[in-house]
């Protein structure tokens, strides 16, 4: 096995390996077991200990925690310790109330059946997934806190929160004694938010740590798309990304990437990934895959020497916020 560099979340005592891999998006029942079964072994071969997961990853709902766990209980079982298993509830996975939202009822119930469905009796990181107004922050804070209470969950996160509910979570999560571990935002070269909207320095001044998702949007920020749609690939298939967003703007911006990537002698796929780990409060990039070689090259990113601001100039001239993406 390979090891990856280890970089610290937030003011934890964590370590996180610099690549995270997330199960979104062809880790339901829709791809051939064997397949998936190879990339998550891959991605541990090559040192990537953190793997992402939710309640909601599939299709249908759970299948990808139900896929992780029969990979758990054949193949890595007896390297448990060396794990870091997170999963995410709250995004809507039925129409009940109580399949959605941040009530302690919702993330509760949902880790529970996470557990039975991952085969493990807990999660290094529970997460609520995403934002929700409408209930009391109070009592999402108090629901993360009882899973850390209850063992089922040793830290926990917030994703897809803006900046000021983050802070003031932060805030909540540390009074109870359970500081908020990790925020999982999106982003990269093509979505500039945790930028825009402060995160970034608020990550480091409440001490948590960002574990971003989508460094590559997608597959939008690897040479992929720069001819056509390959068979395949994403945006021929997802719901999360539709050919339309492949336009010649997105195409003009991306090549003048893939150029300064290849001045580099690298690809803009690895470029992207160096991009997003520049950023000291960014304990980990959690990216997909579709197969084992997309995993070869992209932990190869690391093996670059790092961007010069002449280089970030650039970067920012041609990665425009919202390139290519449903904002
Ligand atoms: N918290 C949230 O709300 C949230 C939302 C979204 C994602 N996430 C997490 O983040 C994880 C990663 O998201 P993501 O899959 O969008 O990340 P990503 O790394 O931006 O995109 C990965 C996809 O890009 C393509 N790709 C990767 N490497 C490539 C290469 N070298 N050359 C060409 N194509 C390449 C592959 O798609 P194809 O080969 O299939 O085209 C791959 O599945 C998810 O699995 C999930 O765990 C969280």
């Amino acid at each position: 096995m390979s090891t990856l560099p280890y970089r610290r979340a937030g003011r934890s005592g964590l370590d996180l390996s610099a690549f995270s891999f997330g199960l979104w998006q062809k880790f339901g029942t829709d791809y051939p077991f064997q397949t998936q079964r190879e990339i998550i072994l891959h991605a541990f071969e090559l040192g990537i200990t953190h793997f992402d997961n939710a309640d909601r990853y599939g299709p249908p709902h759970r299948a990808a925690q139900k896929l992780f766990g029969r990979i758990l209980q054949r193949d890595l079982a007896a390297h448990r310790d060396e794990l870091i298993l997170s999963t995410k509830a709250g995004n809507p996975i039925g129409a009940s109330p109580y399949l959605q939202g941040g009530s302690r009822k919702s993330l509760l119930g949902s880790l529970d059946h996470s557990l039975r469905d991952l085969g493990t009796d807990y999660v290094d990181i529970f997460y609520h997934h995403r934002q929700d107004d409408s209930t009391p922050l109070e009592e999402t804070a108090g629901a993360l806190v009882s899973a850390v209470q209850q063992g089922k969950a040793l830290y926990v996160g917030v994703s897809n929160y803006d900046t000021e509910r983050a802070h003031e979570i932060a805030g909540l999560l540390r009074g109870a004694g359970v500081p908020l571990l990790v925020h999982q935002p999106r982003y990269s070269i093509f979505d500039r938010r945790p930028e825009l909207n402060g995160l970034l320095e608020q990550a480091a001044a409440d001490g948590f740590g960002l574990v971003v998702y989508s460094p590559l949007a997608q597959g939008l920020l690897t040479d992929k798309y720069l001819d056509g749609i390959p068979a395949g690939a994403r945006a021929q298939n997802s719901a999360f990304l539709k050919p339309d967003v492949i336009d010649d703007t997105y195409r003009q911006r991306a090549t003048a990437l893939d150029k300064l990537a290849s001045e580099r002698g690298q690809s803009l796929a690895q470029l992207a990934l160096q991009w997003v780990l520049r950023r000291p409060e960014v304990t980990s990039a959690l990216i997909g895959a579709s197969s084992t070689a997309q995993l070869d090259h992209n932990v190869q990113a690391l093996d670059f020497p790092e961007l010069t601001a002449e280089e970030l100039t650039l970067i920012d001239e041609h990665g425009v916020h919202g390139t290519g993406l449903r904002l």
